[in-house]
C-alpha cells in the first residue's frame, strides 16, 4: 500500500509518500481502506523521533482514521466489508490501510463525510477525558482552555460551553478569538499581547476558575496554580512550552487543589474501548443533532503530509488539519 513513509528523524521534510506493507487485522480488528486521517500535535514529535510508537503499534504516522471496512478477524462483531467507520488508532493512520479494534471503531453517522468524521476522535476523546473525566468541570463552573485554536481547544470549548460552563481560552491571533467565540468561549486572552493570570482575575473579579485545561507546561504552570479557585483542577495535557518545573507546593495545600495528567496513546486497549465508550454515550449524539461539530481548518491530500506539517507547525491552522486519501 502507499503510505507516508519517515525517511529519518528530522524536520517535514523527512516524510514522503512511498510503499509500505498492507496491515493484516488480529482477530479483534478491522481492517480499513482509510478515507481520510488528521494531523495530531504528537504527529510532529513522532516525526522528530522524539514520539516512539508504543510497543506493537505501526511505525506509520497517524492517530485517528475514517473508512470503509476491508476485511475483518474472526473475533470482530457487528461490523461487515464496506461498513464505514471512524477511531482512535495507536498509529498507522497515514497510509492507504490501517487496522483498529472492531470495540473503538465507531459507525460514521449517516450525512458525514470521511473528512469530518477524521476530524472527531482525537480531540474529542481529549477533551472530554481531561475536562469531564479528570477534571469534573460541571454546570455553572467556569474554565480557562489554553491554546483555544488547536485541535483540542476548538472541541472542548464547544463541548464546555454545552456542559453550561463558562469557557475562558488563550490563543496568539484576534482571529482565533473571534472564531472560538463562535464556538461557545466567552472571552478570549491573546497570550501575546496580555499576561493571561492578570486577565483571568480581571475577568472573574478576583474569583479564579475552577478548572484550567494546559497544553503548554512549564511556562504556565506557577500562573495556572494562582488563577484556580479552592478546589480547583488543573489538567496537564501538553507540554508545548517545556516538562520540567518548579512547583510552590504552598498553594496546592491551601487551596486544596488538584493536579492531573493524561496522554491517551500509550493506555491499555481496555482503557481505550473505555474512552471510546464515555464519548460516544455523551458527546456522539450532540455530533449527530449538529449542536457541537469537528472543526476542520484545512483538507489537503496525503502525499501533501510534509507541507501540513509545516503548516501546523507554524500555528497556522484554527482546528483540524485533515489528510485525504485516495
Ligand atoms: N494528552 C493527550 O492525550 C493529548 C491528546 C491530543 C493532544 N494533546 C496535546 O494537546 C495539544 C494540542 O494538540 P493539537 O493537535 O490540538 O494542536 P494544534 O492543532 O497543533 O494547535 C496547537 C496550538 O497551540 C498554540 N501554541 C503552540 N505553541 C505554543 C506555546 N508555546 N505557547 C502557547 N500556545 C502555543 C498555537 O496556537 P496560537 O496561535 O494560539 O499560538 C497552535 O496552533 C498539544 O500539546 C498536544 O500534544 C494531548
Amino acid at each position: 500500500m502507499k503510505a507516508i513513509i519517515r525517511t529519518g528523524d528530522g524536520g517535514p521534510e523527512v516524510l514522503k509518500l512511498g510503499d509500505a506493507p498492507d496491515p493484516i487485522p488480529g482477530p479483534t480488528q478491522l481492517l480499513i481502506n482509510v478515507k481520510a486521517t488528521a494531523l495530531n500535535r504528537a504527529d510532529t514529535l513522532q516525526r522528530q523521533g522524539l514520539y516512539p510508537q508504543p510497543p506493537g503499534e505501526s511505525e506509520i504516522l497517524g492517530l485517528e482514521i475514517a473508512g470503509q471496512v476491508e476485511a475483518m478477524g474472526t473475533e470482530v462483531q457487528s461490523f461487515k466489508p464496506g461498513d464505514r467507520v471512524f477511531g482512535l488508532v495507536g498509529g498507522g493512520g497515514y497510509a492507504e490501510q490501517a487496522v483498529i479494534d472492531y470495540r473503538m471503531g465507531i459507525p460514521i453517522p449517516e450525512g458525514w463525510s470521511f473528512e469530518q468524521a477524521a476530524a472527531v476522535a482525537e480531540v474529542f476523546f481529549t477533551a472530554n477525558e481531561t475536562l469531564f473525566t479528570l477534571g469534573g468541570l460541571r454546570a455553572g463552573e467556569t474554565v480557562l482552555i489554553h491554546a483555544g485554536g488547536s485541535g483540542v481547544g476548538t472541541a472542548g470549548t464547544q463541548m464546555a460551553h454545552q456542559a453550561g460552563a463558562r469557557v475562558f481560552i488563550t490563543a496568539g491571533s484576534a482571529e482565533k478569538i473571534e472564531q472560538s467565540k463562535q464556538l461557545g468561549c466567552t472571552e478570549g486572552i491573546n497570550y501575546k499581547e496580555h499576561d493571561f493570570a492578570t486577565e483571568v482575575m480581571r475577568l472573574t473579579d478576583g474569583k479564579g476558575v475552577d478548572v484550567v485545561q494546559d497544553f503548554i507546561g512549564e511556562p504556565y504552570l506557577e500562573r495556572n496554580l494562582s488563577i484556580l479557585k479552592t478546589r480547583g483542577r488543573l489538567v496537564c495535557v501538553g507540554l508545548m512550552g517545556g516538562a520540567v518545573a518548579e512547583i510552590n507546593l504552598g498553594q496546592i495545600m491551601r487551596k486544596r487543589l488538584q493536579i492531573f495528567g493524561s496522554v491517551m496513546r500509550p493506555q491499555s486497549l481496555e482503557e481505550k474501548i473505555g474512552i471510546t465508550q464515555r464519548f460516544v454515550d455523551r458527546w456522539l449524539p450532540l455530533l449527530k443533532e449538529g449542536k457541537i461539530h469537528p472543526i476542520i481548518d484545512c483538507v489537503m491530500p496525503l502525499s501533501q503530509a510534509r507541507e501540513a506539517h509545516e503548516y501546523m507547525e507554524a500555528n497556522q491552522n484554527f482546528g483540524k488539519i485533515i489528510l485525504k486519501v485516495d
